[in-house]
């Protein structure tokens, strides 16, 4: 059956409300876009799959349009820990980062791609990561790069959000969002991980938190060989040393140097045919850069960009155009100009 074949399938089988053979003609399109090379594709859609079907076996869905309700509190809350579940497009092309990080990263990338001889030695392999270091150098990009080189689904856990909401459920939320990334292959990124990892030493009322804690030491301590865990955090040190240990990789992304700084000038313009007004201050600003985030420095980068170019008063998009080199300049100043009044503060 050719692509569009199977779609009219899905159109008349979801009009006739006959869920046994939607689901039959949806796992034709998985098999389909999995033989076509659209991995991410078939990711989302046997994830879609595997959604519908655990709500039918709760009874609790009804769909209204594309909104769902949940009869069931439990499902709700656990839907709650989980801010996205996506499939994600980047490689390690994407990321600038020191020669180390990425020798690391590529070992952790084919330890996973090599599992099963490594299973066949009986040698563990390496699943669990912790990703450290301020903000805006690459930690959440980092996730989505393993995810897309690994092309697995993942889900972002809101550990900030756990935190601030009420904490009855969190432990056995957890252990069943763990249970349930291990049945569907997904990757788990646990963001903002210090603000779990940091409050089991508090005397005050933290029972709940040192609960939650200690459901993540078994958790990881149990962690199926083929679930991959990957924790960020810019605040390591308040991390308890019992969970830092359980990690297989610690990774520090950190600002970058003046190499990185040009690797990330390029990387941010190569889609584009964009030149610098004045290629002689290039190696100054690029100078001046030191000390500031990459996400800051691209942020920055890009709105020299568009700046220079609403400038030119047309609405026509150039096949080329120059970057003013001040523009840029200028913004790189104000944002060093705020870090340092920041530090002395
Ligand atoms: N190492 C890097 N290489 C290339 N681009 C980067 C890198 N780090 C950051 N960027 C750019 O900055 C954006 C934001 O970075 P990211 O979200 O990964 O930072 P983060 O370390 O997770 O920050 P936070 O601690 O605030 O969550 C990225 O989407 C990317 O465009
Ligand atoms: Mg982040």
């Amino acid at each position: 059956m050719s692509q569009i074949d199977i779609i009219k399938q899905l159109a008349i089988n979801g009009l006739e409300n006959d869920q046994e053979q939607l689901k039959e003609t949806l796992r034709d399109l998985i098999d389909y876009s999995r033989k076509t090379r659209k991995t991410n594709f078939a990711l989302q859609l046997q994830s879609i799959l595997q959604d519908g079907i655990r709500r039918q076996n709760l009874g609790g869905l009804t769909t209204v349009g594309s909104k769902r309700y949940f009869n069931s509190i439990e499902e709700k809350e656990m839907e709650d820990l989980v801010l996205e579940k996506l499939t994600s497009d980047y490689t390690m092309n994407n990321l600038i980062c020191s020669k180390e990080v990425r020798n690391n990263l590529n070992y952790f990338l084919k330890e996973q791609n090599s599992a099963k001889m490594l299973n066949e030695l009986d040698l563990p392999i390496s699943n669990k990561m912790l990703l450290y270091g301020p903000s805006g150098c690459g930690k959440t990009l980092t996730s989505y790069v393993i995810a897309g080189e690994l092309k697995r689904m993942m889900y972002v856990v809101n550990l900030g959000a756990i935190v601030s909401s009420k904490l009855g459920e969190t432990s056995k939320n957890l252990s069943k969002l763990f249970r349930r990334a291990a049945q569907e292959n997904c990757i788990i990124f646990l963001d903002e991980f210090d603000s779990i990892g940091k409050v089991r030493d508090y005397d005050q009322d933290h029972g709940e938190m040192k609960r939650v804690v200690n459901t993540l030491l078994q958790l990881f301590d149990f962690l199926p060989k083929e679930t991959i865990i990957i924790a960020a955090t810019n605040q390591i040190q308040m991390i308890d040393d019992a969970l830092k240990r359980r990690f297989d990789m610690t990774l520090e992304l950190d600002a970058p140097t003046l190499t990185e700084i040009k690797a990330l000038i390029k990387l941010t313009l190569e889609k584009t045919k964009v030149k610098f007004d004045n290629q002689k201050k290039i190696n100054a600003i690029e100078k001046k850069c030191i000390g500031l985030s990459y996400y800051t420095i691209q942020r920055t980068l890009l709105t020299a960009m568009k700046r220079s170019l609403l400038d030119l008063d047309t609405n026509i998009a150039p096949k080329e155009f120059c970057i003013n080199t001040a523009i840029w300049e200028q913004l790189i100043d104000k944002e060093k100009n705020n870090i340092e009044k920041q530090s002395q503060k």
